[in-house]
């Protein structure tokens, strides 16, 4: 249903004109968590007219503590500390809080594995909570069987199965402190990752299924911890790796260094307590991309990020214990560990993962998973849905997709078409639509409607969550009137924010708390609309979104001349159809390469292997000389403007050498 509403911006900050809105249906607000916006409006009004009052009643009801802490909120910006003085368990919120109750038996984890070939169904396998407890605990026992302590880092680098999350719920059950990789990232990364955080173990597979083919996971780890500078293994902190079989796939195994996940399990008992860990005790570091060539691991810390992650849960996707509940994405980004495990976990819901990719055996594999499981609720990324809009309405008709009740997206500004197309095709105009925004830092949803309060319009995030105080600011901070551009930045500190840069305090002070005083900054762009809504216009720094991943422009640049034929690169974002965003990389070649095709191939395989596949730049423009300032600075303005094949447009007067532009246009392949 739409009714009509005019606001149209005022201000050319935002090109977007979008006056369609969808209120919730009575139907959903009905028996949803909260019912009205006006519901919605008295409690956000209360959750921050007083913060700590509110955090701290939520904690209470739904975080179960060890000892209870002293003060809800000790801060002192940067620096916040919540819940001073408790100690909880994360595992134990998530598992045994569980098996007291009738949810014991329930399905905790349902896995739909990748299909081995087109034909072949894919495997399955559900654990209920009594199960998932089960293997938890023996595989918390295998971590301290093999020297893991307290504090100490573990790097989870698996496909999208069931023993990611075991292994994840295991460290924190001994208070160790995971790092994911993601499994599309390549050797170089896993081992950057190990060396910056000293890692003493690294979990893995024989492979991991992919699109018919075999990620070798395990043979990347071997590569990774073969990395030399020097003489020096930078990834001498590693003692031990456990490897998963789950491919078949043949691997080596190092005497000493490497022994079998199932070979463990078998040693050990399946009684493990949970630790008692101090509120603020290190959860797990998460590798995000950054201004600069170096990505920065992300900490998150025990009790504020599990009330962030639990009460987001349950309020955004309206968890019903009824409910099959499936995000999409990966345990090895940011969302994988807040959606797929910790946040639905902790309210005892179903939570569904699938380990492959949406097209394969067909474009229609979602659908089919979807009517399979009856999942009632889905979280996706703009990315996805655009995909799916290209390989045609055909696909999903064929299915029923009656379980469904409510969508979600995340990971970038979905453009309203793909909002329309997601609504009509697939919610069948029936499922509300939460377009959610938040980030690796943030740890949960911080701008977001609530499906049975909030009347959406297609590419806003909408009004923030409880406790939550986004501003969009001007350059020194000020508030700005509605309808006009400027910096997200979030005022009040809020439970699941990231507590530190790993190893980098300076840098945590330089990225997050400069622009504005005393506020987090999220390096967004945004307006608010004459309603408040949030509409987020993309990042200001030199940050790209491709395809919903973050990928900073300088880690392809350094990938790209670190590689001996090139003298100088400079890496900046097109608009793409499917991607949002796409790579563009202007090189020029040192004296005596050759710029041809090979050499795009192999630099682009260069960036693969440095980096990952999803940072491989999608075009490569040779070039004599790249357009620069007379101080020396890129001017990527002009980079944008021709890949994206428009005129140059703007001041070009800073430019130390004009003639590079004409050359710079004609560079195209
Ligand atoms: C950046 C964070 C949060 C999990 C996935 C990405 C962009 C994210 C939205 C949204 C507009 C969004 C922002 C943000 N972003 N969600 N709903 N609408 N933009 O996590 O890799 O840390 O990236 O993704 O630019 O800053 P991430």
């Amino acid at each position: 249903m739409s009714t009509k509403k005019p606001a149209p911006p005022k201000t050319i900050e935002s090109v977007l004109k979008e006056d369609r809105t969808f209120a919730p249906s009575a139907e959903f607000s009905k028996d949803a968590h909260i019912k009205s916006l006006s519901q919605y409006r008295r409690l956000y009004r209360e959750s921050i007219k007083d913060p700590q009052r509110f955090w701290a009643r939520q904690a209470e009801k739904e975080i179960v503590f060890y000892k209870p802490w002293k003060k809800v909120l000790q801060w002192k910006a940067p620096n916040a500390k919540w819940f001073v003085g408790g100690q909880t368990n994360v595992s134990a919120n998530c598992l045994d809080c569980h098996l007291e109750t009738d949810r014991a038996n329930k399905a905790a984890i349902i896995w739909e594995g990748e299909p081995a070939a087109p034909g072949k169904p894919g495997e399955e396998r559900t654990l209920t909570y009594r199960q998932l407890h089960r293997e938890v605990c023996l595989f918390a026992n295998v971590l301290k069987k093999n020297g893991i302590k307290k504090g100490d880092r573990v790097l989870i680098y698996l496909p999208m199965v069931p023993e990611a999350a075991i292994a994840m719920l295991a460290c924190t059950r001994i208070g160790a402190v995971h790092s994911v990789v993601f499994g599309g990232f390549s050797a170089q990364s896993v081992a950057d990752r190990i060396q910056d955080c000293a890692a003493k173990m690294v979990i893995t597979s024989d492979g991991g299924f992919r699109r018919g083919g075999v990620v070798p996971l395990k043979e990347n780890v071997d590569n990774a911890l073969k990395i030399k500078v020097g003489r020096k293994s930078i990834t001498q902190s590693i003692q031990r790796v456990i490897v998963l079989r789950r491919s078949e796939n043949k691997v080596k195994m190092k005497r000493g260094r490497d022994v079998w996940w199932h070979d463990e399990i078998s040693q050990v008992s399946d009684q493990c307590p949970p630790a008692k860990l101090d509120s603020e005790h290190p959860l797990f570091i998460l590798y995000t991309s950054g201004s600069t060539g170096k990505p920065k691991g992300i900490l998150h810390t025990t009790a504020g990020y599990l009330l962030g992650t639990k009460l987001s849960s349950k309020y955004v996707f309206d968890l019903k214990d009824d409910d099959v509940y499936w995000c999409t994405a990966d345990v090895g980004w940011i969302t994988g560990h807040s959606y797929v495990v910790y946040g639905p976990l902790a309210n005892g819901a179903t939570t569904l993962m699938y380990e492959g990719a949406p097209n394969w055996p067909g474009p229609d594999r979602f659908w089919q998973i979807v009517d399979k499981y009856q999942v009632t609720i889905m979280y996706t990324a703009p990315t996805a849905i655009r995909a799916f809009m290209k390989w045609g309405e055909s696909w999903p008709k064929q299915y029923r997709l009656d379980s469904l009740r409510l969508l979600g997206t995340v990971g970038e500004p979905i453009n309203p078409e793909a909002w329309m197309w997601y609504h009509r095709v697939i919610g069948k105009g029936r499922c509300p639509i939460v377009d959610t925004w938040w980030q690796t830092e943030t740890g949960g949803i911080m701008i977001t409607p609530l499906p049975g309060a909030t009347p959406t319009k297609p590419g806003t995030a909408t009004l923030p969550f409880f406790g939550i105080t986004p501003e969009v600011v001007d350059d020194q901070g000020r508030a700005v009137p509605k309808n006009t551009g400027g910096k997200l930045i979030v005022r009040q500190p809020w439970p699941s924010m990231l507590r530190g840069i790993w190893g980098d305090p300076k840098r945590f002070v330089e990225t997050y708390w400069s622009e504005v005083k005393g506020c987090y900054f999220t390096g967004d762009g945004c307006r608010q609309d004459s309603d408040g809504y949030f509409w987020i216009v993309g990042r200001i720094d030199d940050v790209l979104n491709v395809s919903g991943h973050r990928i900073g422009t300088a880690e392809v640049e350094s990938a790209l001349v670190s590689h001996k034929a090139v003298a100088e690169a400079a890496v900046v974002g097109r608009p793409d159809e499917i991607k949002g965003q796409a790579l563009v990389a202007f090189v020029t070649v040192k004296g005596s390469a050759k710029a041809s095709g090979d050499l795009q191939q192999i630099l682009r395989n260069h960036v693969g292997k440095e980096i990952g596949p999803v940072a491989k730049p999608d075009q490569i423009r040779f070039t004599d000389a790249l357009p620069k300032t007379r101080s020396g600075k890129i001017m990527r303005r002009l980079l944008k403007q021709i890949a994206a094949g428009k005129a140059i447009q703007g001041d070009t007067t800073t430019l130390e050498d004009i003639s590079v532009l004409a050359k710079l246009s004609r560079s195209e392949e």
